[in-house]
């Protein structure tokens, strides 16, 4: 019965929010059809998340930890202030060509900086303040990537971090111990107790962390 309400609401929510672009489906396709692990893709209504709320601070520079297929990357850079900047990484370089077709093929080729990197090595080396962050790499490095990320996050910025439910393991203490469990644990712990920012847990698909720099 529950199931049965979940799957109706959730078709409810697609029926009512605006669709994916062809692009975006067309690369959502492409995705299951060719790269391994295509669940590690943002979908349609999480992608209209995370579209809605870069339009709402019209950022100038949008950094990614974990480009996959470019799908989150392309949502984002709809709400890109003119002539703004999105600087995304990814450690994967099977996926490059891929990847950088969908990029190329829309209307954000110009303002989309795609590198095959380690996060953690590059963003030490940029010169550029963020008006938005999104963290969706590796698990384990969460807490590594928001000690590099604050630094270079202005004043009134946003972080948002995907997946930090993960599956609901983060209320399982039989998961405790794993390490991409204790990743985002930490994450979260981290987060919480820094007088930084001001932080909450969009209870939304995976859990998506929305913080702000004070
Ligand atoms: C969940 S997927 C990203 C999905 C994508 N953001 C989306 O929503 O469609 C995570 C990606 O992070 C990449 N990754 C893992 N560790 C990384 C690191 N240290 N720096 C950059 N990318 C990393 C992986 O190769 C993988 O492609």
């Amino acid at each position: 019965m529950f199931n049965n309400n979940f799957n109706k609401l959730d078709d409810y929510i697609r029926q009512h929010s605006s669709p994916e672009s062809e692009l975006l489906q067309e690369l959502s396709r492409q995705t299951h059809l060719k790269v391994m692990r295509p669940r590690m893709l943002s979908e349609h209504i999480q992608g209209r998340v995370l579209s809605m709320l870069s339009r709402m601070i019209v950022p100038q520079n949008i950094l990614e930890i974990g480009t996959f297929t470019g799908y989150s990357a392309l949502c984002l850079a709809e709400g890109l202030a003119k002539q703004g900047r999105l600087f995304t990484y990814d450690v994967n370089d099977e996926i490059e060509e891929f990847t950088r077709s969908f990029i190329e093929k829309s209307s954000f080729a110009d303002q989309i900086i795609y590198k095959i990197a380690d996060a953690r090595d590059a963003l030490p080396k940029l010169d550029v303040m963020f008006d938005l962050a999104f963290i969706d790499g590796d698990k384990r490095q969460y807490p590594g990537y928001f000690k590099l990320v604050l630094p270079k996050l202005r004043k009134g910025g946003f972080i948002i971090a995907d997946n930090v439910l993960w599956s609901e393991k983060v209320i399982d203490e039989s998961a405790h111990n794993d390490p991409y469990t204790k990743g985002v644990l930490d994450f979260n712990r981290m987060v919480t107790q820094s007088d930084e920012v001001e932080n909450v847990i969009f209870p939304f698909r995976d859990g998506l962390m929305v913080l702000q720099k004070k």
